[in-house]
């Protein structure tokens, strides 16, 4: 039994887990925001990094990398999406073939203990710049992001803003 799983965030760039098929993909009514903690890849639980969920957005588009997988991934993914994140059932459209098709993602819910959600976005620069934890630097995770967006043609300004305040912080 296979199932398609979309990633939105470090799914899309660190693939630790074999698929059968991949391709860009896109989910409607959803926006990518960098208001979830982490207290296991890019922070710690004393010092949280900011990673991205997906929160309801009426009208958006989110692009992603759609994979399809053995059921058995599921449990690599589980453990590795562990901290706050919850399989969530979706309709996801490969941009390739052009096919509908359902598949799971992983969504951090607002009452989740880890969820940080908004702040300014300097503010959310600095945190990203400065945190760290046992997967890397947090800034590593948004400037691979950002650069993965880019390869799938992806316009994500939250994400692109955040990497132009980071890099100004890079000097
Ligand atoms: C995802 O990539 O789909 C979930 C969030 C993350 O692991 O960065």
């Amino acid at each position: 039994m296979t199932d398609w799983v979309f990633g939105y965030g470090s799914l899309i760039y660190k693939v630790d887990f074999p698929y059968l098929e991949r391709e860009p993909a896109q989910i409607d009514g959803w926006a990518r925001r960098f208001w979830q903690g982490s207290h296991d890849h890019r922070g710690t639980p004393g010092s949280p990094g900011r990673v991205v969920t997906l929160v309801p957005a009426e009208g958006r588009r989110c692009r992603g990398m759609a994979y399809r997988v053995e059921h058995e991934v599921f449990e690599h993914l589980d453990h590795r999406e562990k901290n706050g994140y919850e399989r969530h059932r979706v309709v996801m459209e490969l941009l390739e073939s052009g096919q509908s098709v359902p598949g799971t993602l992983y969504v951090a819910g607002r009452d989740n203990p880890a969820y940080l959600g908004p702040a300014e976005a300097d503010d959310m620069a600095e945190h990203i710049f400065a945190a760290r934890g046992p997967s890397g630097e947090n800034l590593d995770y948004l400037l691979r992001l950002a650069d993965a967006l880019r390869d799938i043609g992806d316009e994500d300004e939250h994400v692109f803003d955040l990497e132009r305040r980071v890099k100004a912080l890079l000097g």
